[in-house]
């Protein structure tokens, strides 16, 4: 890898009809936890985030609360844009699709696949569905009980007849399949990707792109009646936020096609099919890789809001932590599957993973430290085969770890750090410092050593995950922070022996402990 190699992640823009929950912060957890790992490494990351303000969804839930759409979303949008900092994510923008640099790059689109003759006007007569900003066929349609025809997503539709500009998708189907082929990892999980394929071997319909029976969005260049589907609109912000239409601005230069766009399995159709398309019919490069993650349910229900049964992000941080959070719904399920919130789940992983497997290893070790090596790193004398055995295996840990996160294994990853954190509890057991304090202490110094060699390293290596609590460990194994970039991962990184240590502290609470406090 070329040291500060570009790297462009994105989260979905979020609809500001609501408030937001445990699926915006899910999303924008794992490219959040992305973009650290990738800026550590020595990359040039850029990392978007942002809201999707216009269409039917958010016009009516404006009218709703009775105030105009422009000073709804820009209170919605407030909502999302104070959960990033509360979350401690590290994004370096934040996208609003209301933003003038947005219209502009919106009605450039238009205007190439205008030009490019892939648009032509016509009219829709078909269903639609609010919820989901999207056109269904009558074949897709499914009964509810009471034999009303829904989306199968399980949203209502509405019946539509208006005026209507078309994308050509139709022609897109060979080019589409022949660009899968030719980039087999485009979509993943595999799974998806298989789903899609089979969806546009099945055939493709041309798309309405504009709408002419509402006002809030986008107007279509040269015909005022109509304002731009809100998909289209949605989808082009990727590339608002890098200088589009200024293709030879610096930051598109740099940053596009995008790394990744990391979206939820809902919205994989119009990342993974339409998206591609707009833009090669428009003469642009698709994005590398669309990762679509599964969806959380609650206690075993389907989260929605009239079940009442919706999770606040908010309230989660309060409860157990931030970094318990994050760590909680990365390591809980495999990133790509569905998976189900628990709460006694939740604290099992905290008290079990985070409390005793992490937050005891460094507890005991930095507090013999204290006790016993004047504070101070300890000296390190001859390392055994055993001493070096075991930092080979911490050493291998980042390439371990780098190889997972490649590929958006965020479970896997920590699975491998945690199958560290745990050996090296066994390390600490089988060398048993403490019997080798008055019998060798020279030894004991080497033990110690090599144990807070692996918490520098384990505690690199989570900065990521749990960065607030990972920073504390560094601070407490004496690394400043101009050491943590993964360029001292390992043996270059190796702590030096004498150097004073601050007082240890547990980062890691258990959580019946935090009650009782
Ligand atoms: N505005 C569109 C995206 C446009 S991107 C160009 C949109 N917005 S959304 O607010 O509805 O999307 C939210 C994100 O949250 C999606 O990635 C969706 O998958 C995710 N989730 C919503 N509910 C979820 C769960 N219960 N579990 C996990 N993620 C879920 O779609």
């Amino acid at each position: 890898m070329v040291k500060n190699s570009p790297f462009y992640i994105t989260t979905p823009i979020y609809y500001v009809n609501d408030a937001p929950h445990i699926g915006h912060a899910y999303t924008t957890l794992a490219c959040d936890v992305l973009a650290r790992f990738k800026r550590l490494d020595g990359f040039d990351v850029k990392f978007l985030t942002g809201t999707d303000e216009h269409g039917q969804k958010v016009e009516k839930s404006a009218q709703k609360a009775r105030i105009d759409p422009q000073s709804f979303t820009d209170r919605v949008s407030k909502n999302f844009q104070d959960l990033t900092h509360k979350m401690n994510f590290t994004n370096n923008d934040f996208i609003r699709t209301t933003e003038e640099r947005h219209k502009i790059a919106c009605q450039d689109i238009w205007k190439r696949l205008i030009s490019a003759g892939e648009i032509y006007l016509g009219s829709y007569a078909g269903w639609y569905s609010v919820r989901d900003e999207a056109f269904y066929g009558e074949a897709e349609l499914i009964t509810d009980k009471d034999g009303e025809k829904i989306a199968p997503t399980g949203a209502e539709v509405e019946w539509l007849e208006e005026p209507s500009y078309f994308f050509k998708l139709s022609a897109w189907q060979d080019r589409l399949l022949n660009f899968y082929k030719q980039n087999p990892e485009f979509i993943l999980p595999l799974t998806r990707r298989n789903e899609v394929t089979s969806f546009v071997e099945g055939g493709l319909q041309d798309l309405s792109v504009s709408r002419t029976s509402f006002k809030w969005g986008v107007p279509v260049p040269g015909d005022s009646k109509h304002i731009m589907y809100v998909w289209l609109d949605a989808l082009t912000n990727y590339i608002t936020a890098i200088g589009y239409p200024d293709t030879v601005h610096e930051e598109y230069q740099k940053y596009w096609p995008a790394d990744i766009h990391i979206v939820g399995k809902d919205i994989l159709r119009f990342h993974a099919v339409y998206w591609p398309a707009f833009l090669l019919a428009a003469g642009l490069e698709p994005p590398k890789r669309i990762f679509a993650h599964g969806w959380w349910t609650n206690e075993g229900e389907k989260i929605s809001k009239s079940l009442g049964n919706v999770i606040d992000p908010l309230e989660l941080m309060e409860t157990y932590g931030l970094d318990q959070i994050r760590y909680f719904l990365l390591r809980e399920v495999p990133f790509g599957n569905d998976g189900d919130f628990s709460r006694s789940a939740v604290v099992s992983r905290i008290n079990g993973e985070l409390a005793n497997d992490f937050g005891n290893l460094a507890q005991r070790v930095l507090s013999m430290i204290n006790k016993n090596c004047n504070g101070r790193v300890p000296k390190k004398g001859d390392f055994t085969e055993e001493d070096k055995d075991f930092l080979a295996r911490i050493d291998g840990l980042l390439s371990t770890v780098r190889e997972a996160l490649n590929v958006q294994a965020f479970h896997t990853a920590l699975e491998s750090i945690w199958t560290e954190i745990r050996n090296s509890n066994h390390y600490i057991d089988q060398q048993a410092p403490w019997t080798l304090k008055k019998e060798n202490p020279d030894r004991m110094d080497t033990v110690l050593y090599t144990l807070a060699e692996a918490i520098r390293q384990l505690a690199m290596i989570t900065q990521p995950f749990v960065p607030e609590a990972a920073g504390k460990m560094l601070d407490q194994v004496g690394v400043n922070e101009t050491s943590r970039d993964f360029s001292l991962y390992g043996i270059k990184g190796r702590l030096k022996a004498g150097a004073k240590l601050p007082k240890p502290e547990g980062v890691f609470p258990r959580y019946a402990d935090q009650l009782d406090s």
